[in-house]
Order: structure tokens, then C-alpha cells, then sequence
């Protein structure tokens, strides 16, 4: 496989590629996208064609890349790998789509990040296989198109709203939200990690872990990895107990929060009095960006029913001042 480095979040990249399935079977849960995906796949080999381009979006570590490898991996194709940010002006772009060999599947993470020039390049590249290339200034410009070998493209993003919608119609084989996952697909995800990282633990403390990771595949990943770590350390089973002990020390208490996550509920019922409260508001006052907000706290929380999103603003709900203690 070629790849085009670098992967974002380093400090994770190497768990992320040590644990990534690479095949359906082991690929758990979003059971619609996966049987929408294996069937346009399917079909698309048996008519000797490539599958249509595909969108994948949802909240940071919930699979979109993995699906991207498995679809490449199924197809026997290979995969090049680049991200919104990296393909900044449009000599970037076409220089990566004139260097795809026929059959190659381009995998885009965080899409939304294309500049507007460069999307409008992709454009007539997704539909007809074409790059438009303007050489000259002023009236003698003209352009050139250019044929390019069929290749399929995989996009994936955090932030679907950022997507503009002449883009997103260009994904005929569909957009597909990738959902959390419920703690017996975390606890089965884990209990395949575990024995890859062979770190015995019984199913119950798996179940366990699987309810503090935040209903996401990746963080329940990290944290079987850091209680392999504990554990060796102690040289202790690896109970229920001895998990407890250890999520105090990473400070993720039973719901799965971590200090941030509590900060959030803690500002949002005290400093404004559970809402509602405007996201920029709110934001500032925990020293972070919307986006944060909205791509890594808010999606657990609502999950959890700890708050809503109201056009008026963020709201704390009972369960979130329960858990709270407030
Ligand atoms: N459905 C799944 N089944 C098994 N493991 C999974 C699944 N989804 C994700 N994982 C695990 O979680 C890790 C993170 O997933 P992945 O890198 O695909 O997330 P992502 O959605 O691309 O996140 P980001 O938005 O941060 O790029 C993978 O390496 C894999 O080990
Ligand atoms: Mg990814």
C-alpha cells in the first residue's frame, strides 16, 4: 500500500494502525453503512468497475479512516492517503490526481478543510474523470483538460456542516454518518485489541472499560492500552477493582468524563446557570474553540443526555446536574 504521510494526532497514530481491522468481519457495528458499503462494492467488482466516491462523517475516532482502508483492502486497490489541509493550492491537487494509477482509491480526511479553488477543481475530476488546467492570464487564457485515470475517492470529515453541498452531491456512492457505538460493540472491538496487544483481561472489566470510553472505538482502544500499562506496573489482576483505581488515576470518572468534559458541564451549570447559553459564549468562556466543542465534547454528552442543543443554545439537563453532584 502507498500512503502519503502525515497522519494527524501522532500520539495515537501508531495504536490507531496496530488495532485497525482490515477486513468487514472485524469491523463492528455501523451495521447499515456496512451492508450499504459491501453491497455497492460487491456490485462495482462484479461489474469490473470502481465503487462510486464516498463520504464518511462523525465524531473524531469512530472508524471513518478504517472504512477508507477496508474499502481499499476489499478492492484489492491502493490506497494514497492526504488530508484537507495538505492540499492547499491547486497545483497540489492536480499534481496528486495526474500521479493516480487507474483503480487507485484517494483517501481526503477532514475534506471540509479544501480551499474553494481547489474544490472546484475536484469538481469536474469526480464527475467526469477530467482535470481542468488554466494556463495563462487574462483573455489568452485558456484551458486544457486533461483525462484522468478512474480512481474512486473516499472523503472523510468531523464537520459535515462545513461541507459545501455542490461537493457533497458529488459522492454518488452516498454520504455516511458514522454513529457511537453501544458498549457491547466497544467491548467486543476491545476484547479483539486485547488479545492483539495480548493483555488477558476478563470480559467483565471489558465491558467496563467499554462504558467509560466515551461510546468511541478509539479512546476505548487507548485506554485498554494505558490499564495493560497500569497493570504490568502493579503487577496486580486486571479486575474491576483494580480498573477502578486506575481510571481514578486518568481521571475519567464512571460515565466515561474526563476533567475536560466535567469542566464543560461544570461552567455550563454554574457560570451559566445550565443554559441556555450561545456556543461562542460558552466557548470563550472554557478557552476553546466552537469546533472543539462541537466535534469532541457535545456529541458524548448529548449521547449521555447530559445536554441538548437548542436553537437558543446549549442546555444542561437533570441527569447532567445529577451526575454532577450539583
Ligand atoms: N467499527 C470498528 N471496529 C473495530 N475497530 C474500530 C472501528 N472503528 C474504529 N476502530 C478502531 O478505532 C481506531 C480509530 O478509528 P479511525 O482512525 O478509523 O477513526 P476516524 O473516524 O478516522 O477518526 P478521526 O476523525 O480522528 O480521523 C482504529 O484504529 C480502530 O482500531
Ligand atoms: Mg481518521
Amino acid at each position: 500500500m502507498s500512503s502519503t504521510p502525515p497522519e494527524k494526532k501522532p500520539a495515537r497514530a501508531d495504536l490507531d494502525s496496530t488495532l485497525r481491522p482490515d477486513n468487514w468481519e472485524e469491523y463492528i457495528g455501523q451495521i447499515h453503512t456496512k451492508e450499504n458499503l459491501k453491497i455497492s462494492i460487491e456490485a462495482a467488482k462484479g461489474r469490473g468497475e470502481l465503487p462510486e466516491h464516498l463520504l464518511f462523517y462523525g465524531p473524531p475516532g469512530v472508524g471513518k479512516t478504517t472504512l477508507a482502508y477496508i474499502i481499499a483492502n476489499e478492492l484489492n486497490a491502493p490506497i494514497r492517503v492526504t488530508s484537507g489541509v495538505a492540499v492547499e493550492r491547486a497545483g497540489d491537487l492536480a499534481a496528486i490526481l495526474t500521479n493516480l494509477e487507474p483503480g487507485d482509491i484517494l483517501f481526503i480526511d477532514e475534506i471540509h478543510q479544501l480551499s474553494k479553488k481547489v474544490e472546484e477543481l475536484l469538481y469536474p475530476a469526480l464527475e467526469a474523470g477530467r482535470l481542468d488546467i488554466i494556463l495563462g492570464k487574462g483573455p489568452s487564457a485558456r484551458t486544457v483538460q486533461l483525462d484522468l485515470p478512474p480512481f474512486t475517492l473516499v472523503g472523510a470529515t468531523t464537520r459535515i456542516a462545513q461541507v459545501s453541498s455542490p461537493l457533497r452531491s458529488r459522492f454518488g456512492g452516498g454520504v455516511h454518518q458514522l454513529d457511537l457505538y453501544t458498549d457491547d460493540e466497544i467491548a467486543t472491538i476491545i476484547s479483539r485489541s486485547a488479545k492483539l496487544l495480548k493483555f488477558s483481561v476478563p470480559g467483565d472489566v471489558l465491558q467496563i472499560i467499554a462504558q467509560r470510553s466515551r461510546s468511541t472505538p478509539r479512546t476505548a482502544n487507548y485506554l485498554l492500552k494505558r490499564f495493560r500499562d497500569y497493570v504490568s506496573v502493579q503487577k496486580k489482576n486486571p479486575d474491576i477493582p483494580l480498573f477502578a483505581e486506575a481510571s481514578t488515576l486518568f481521571g475519567i470518572d464512571d460515565k466515561g468524563l474526563n476533567k475536560d468534559d466535567r469542566k464543560y458541564l461544570k461552567v455550563l451549570i454554574e457560570t451559566f446557570r445550565g443554559g441556555p447559553v450561545g456556543s461562542k459564549t460558552l466557548a470563550t468562556a472554557l478557552g476553546e474553540e466552537v469546533s472543539t466543542l462541537e466535534d469532541l465534547y457535545e456529541p458524548y454528552l448529548i449521547r449521555l443526555g447530559f445536554i441538548e442543543r437548542t436553537t437558543r443554545g446549549r442546555i444542561a439537563t437533570q441527569r447532567a446536574y445529577e451526575h454532577m453532584g450539583l
